[in-house]
């Protein structure tokens, strides 16, 4: 039995695509992409995975709705797909310490940036790739990590470094990062996990 792996998307879904072309090419023999949870209604990333014949749930918190009452409905969207490691491509969300609590080493990310630089709250998406500019650094890069209550804060599993062009501004240094690293990064370390999740309950 493959390792059941939901991915969790807010927006455009292009690391889930990337999943989806690893999936596809044989390169995810220990995982098997059985769920999509989308955040927000408008997410393309839910029709990539309706394409790929995935099965797709939506999970909206509601205006004022505690993060604790969003997250015992996604806990339980999860336990009814009997998922057992969940990838956060793309989710525009910090999970308490209490939801990480419950997929111990079970919960990777992936972030545009060479964790611990231009990481934790408040950077995401361009943000992170506007703030690599305006510092200046000439390399920047993705980082996929464990998740756990810090946010951007779990152990790191892989990052690759990317040149910053003088000529780069946030959108086209963002798509830069996403087609040199996250891509490539997210599968191989999806892939990774997985197995050792296949590995320890074959061993169990
Ligand atoms: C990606 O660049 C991902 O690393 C970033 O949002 C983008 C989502 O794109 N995530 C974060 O910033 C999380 N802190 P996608 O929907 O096309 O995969």
């Amino acid at each position: 039995m493959k390792t059941r792996i939901a991915v969790l998307v807010s927006g455009g879904g292009t690391n889930l695509q990337a999943l989806i072309d690893a999936r596809d090419r044989g390169e995810l023999p220990h995982g098997e992409l059985s769920l999509v949870v989308s955040n927000n209604a408008g997410a393309y990333a839910m029709t990539r995975a309706a394409r790929a014949g995935i099965p797709t749930a939506l999970c909206l918190r509601q205006k004022g709705e505690p993060k604790a009452a969003f997250e015992s409905r996604l806990l339980a969207i999860l336990a009814d797909n009997r998922i057992e490691m969940i990838v956060l491509a793309g989710f525009m969300a910090i999970l308490s310490a209490d939801f990480v609590s419950r997929y111990p080493n079970r919960i990777i990310n992936v972030h545009p940036s060479l964790i611990p630089s231009f990481c934790g709250e408040g950077f995401y998406g361009l943000r992170v790739h506007r703030a690599a500019l305006d510092y200046g650094v000439k390399v920047t890069g993705a980082t996929v990590h464990y998740v756990n209550e810090i946010p951007d804060g779990g152990r790191i599993i892989c990052q690759k470094a990317v040149d910053i062009r003088e000529d780069d501004t946030p959108e086209s240094l963002q798509r830069r990062v996403m087609e040199q690293a996250e891509w490539i990064l997210l599968p191989w370390a999806a892939e990774k996990v997985a197995m050792k999740i296949w590995e320890e309950k074959n061993n169990a």
